[in-house]
């Protein structure tokens, strides 16, 4: 039951539909696959936003897997040139000579994936690749890695395939772009909202 008001009027166009995502990661995953051969292979997603993408990879993976998925918190979206990341302790596996490949939903600042690259290499993995699916290379302020990239992207407010705005449209079988009226001159809305503004 909805209240019959249109909860997907803020969109305003699909980017990527769900069939070229379906092909996307099907050929990832293809990649991927060939590269970890005969590896000890551990999939580790950054929640929230990269959790459908994980799900969709991994079940287009043709060999033995393990799935972990850690949670990192960055600050100072909005001055856009502190980038301080945390990460959540309790959420990390045993990583000492495994085969880690981190997966993201979208890399922006690349604040979070530097500091991840950081952190994944202090605990003593056997090697460390990134995959990620969208990448706004525009707004890259700290260069970062990306061995398997999905689609490079506008830099537009983009939801769906995981991607939020202040925590909705994260179920969306596809990727789009917001309506610019749709998150502009909120301010006076919460932080979290002001935070997806400079980054989902
Ligand atoms: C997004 C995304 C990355 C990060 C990228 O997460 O999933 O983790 O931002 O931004 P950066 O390159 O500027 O560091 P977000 O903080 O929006 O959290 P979410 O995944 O829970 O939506």
């Amino acid at each position: 039951m909805t209240d019959g008001v249109d909860w997907l009027a803020d969109l305003d166009r699909v980017l990527l539909p769900e069939s070229v995502l379906r092909q996307r990661v099907r050929e990832l995953a293809q990649a991927i696959a060939a590269d970890y051969a005969g590896k000890d292979l551990l999939v580790l997603g950054v929640l929230t936003g990269s959790f459908v993408f994980v799900a969709d990879l991994v079940r287009a993976l043709d060999l033995p897997l393990e799935v972990g998925f850690i949670s990192a918190s960055s600050y100072g979206k909005q001055s856009a040139s502190n980038g301080q990341v945390t990460v959540l302790e309790g959420l990390w596996p045993e990583l000492s000579g495994r085969d880690v490949l981190l997966v993201e939903d979208i890399v922006d600042s690349g604040h979070t994936l530097a500091h991840l690259r950081q952190e994944l290499a202090r605990r003593g993995p056997r090697s460390v690749a990134v995959c990620c699916l969208l990448d706004k290379t525009e707004r890259r302020e700290v260069p970062v890695t990306v061995e398997y990239l999905g689609f490079s992207v506008p830099n537009e407010f983009l939801v769906g395939y995981g991607l939020d705005y202040a925590g909705r449209f994260r179920h969306l079988p596809y990727v789009a772009a917001l309506k610019a009226e749709a998150y502009q001159g909120k301010d006076e809305q919460s932080s979290e909202v002001l935070d997806d503004v400079g980054a989902e």
